[in-house]
């Protein structure tokens, strides 16, 4: 297990596929206009939530290869994604489904992204792509990568990393404590290293200049209202804890905290998508 619980990913997706950036996925999907057919890996894949939000600003055929390092989530992509599509065809290995017109052949690799070769001269791909995950990894990896998908002049895309805005509204006190405290715990080492947290963006934006990309990025905020409670609980309580790492001796007012802004008429938490074509 990654401590990516499935229940989680689950209550997120809604939220991050209405945050993405639609300006970068209309860039992403005119520059493989024209295209029959892609070839995508998706970094730290969690249940499949980038490839049912992406699916359809691709080609018509896709192979998507998922990797991720937590057997549990994987499986649960298999098992979400072909109940997702609107007929599956399952083998040992692999998944074919047809879902909206578009054929899209799956396969899944249990791999830690810190000892795999990412180069991935074994799956070829057109497009490597992750959602949620460069806030977790260290400049020295995103380097690695960018350096492997410019030598097979591959493209990059990135979406939904964090950028340490958060806002609850109306404010409370101690709203600006928590959001410093977390900001902070997000720069510690996540397993790959310390990670870049708030600053991945600037830092893959700038990582993609040096290795010869264009690049383009967008906000993908979470916008979230009292509708999204169930979402807002488990940030809070996310939020809360980090925070009492980073300052225990607060950690019973965060906990706090965490319950009652629950009822916050509006949270927004910050994140940008960035893209690279080479
Ligand atoms: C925040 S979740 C995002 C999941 C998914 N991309 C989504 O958008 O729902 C981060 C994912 O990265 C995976 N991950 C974290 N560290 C990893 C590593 N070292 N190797 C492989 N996967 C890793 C976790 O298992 C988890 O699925």
């Amino acid at each position: 297990m990654s401590g990516f619980d499935p229940a989680w990913l689950a209550l997120r997706e809604p939220a991050d596929h209405a945050a993405r950036s639609r300006r970068i996925e209309g860039i992403v999907r005119a520059h493989f206009a024209g295209r029959n057919s892609l070839t995508i890996v998706d970094l730290g894949c969690g249940t499949g939530s980038n490839l049912r939000a992406l699916a359809s600003s691709l080609p018509p055929r896709q192979h998507w290869h998922l990797v991720d390092g937590d057997t549990v989530l994987l499986k649960e992509a298999r098992r979400s994604l072909t109940g997702w599509a609107d007929s599956a065809r399952e083998t040992e290995h692999e998944v074919a489904l047809d879902k909206d017109g578009y054929r899209i052949r799956v396969s899944f690799e249990c791999a830690d992204l810190t000892m795999r070769d990412l180069h991935f001269s074994d799956i070829a791909p057109d497009l490597v792509t992750a959602a949620a995950l460069l806030d977790l990894v260290s400049l020295e990896w995103l380097e690695r990568l960018v350096m492997a998908s410019a030598r097979r002049r591959a493209s990059l895309y990135a979406v939904l990393n964090y950028d340490g805005g958060a806002r609850w509204r109306p404010e409370a006190p101690l709203d600006a404590r928590i959001v410093a405290a977390f900001n902070r715990h997000q720069r510690r080492d996540k397993g790959f290293g310390p990670a870049l947290g708030p600053i991945a963006s600037d830092a893959f934006s700038a990582l993609l200049a040096q290795h010869g990309y264009r690049s383009w990025q967008g906000d993908s905020p979470w916008q979230l209202g009292t509708g999204d409670r169930s979402l807002v609980a488990a940030l809070n309580a996310g939020f809360a804890t980090a925070a009492a790492e980073i300052e225990p001796t607060l950690a019973d007012a965060f906990a706090t905290w965490a319950r009652e802004r629950i009822d916050a008429e509006e949270v927004t938490i910050s994140h940008k998508d960035v893209f690279g074509a080479i």
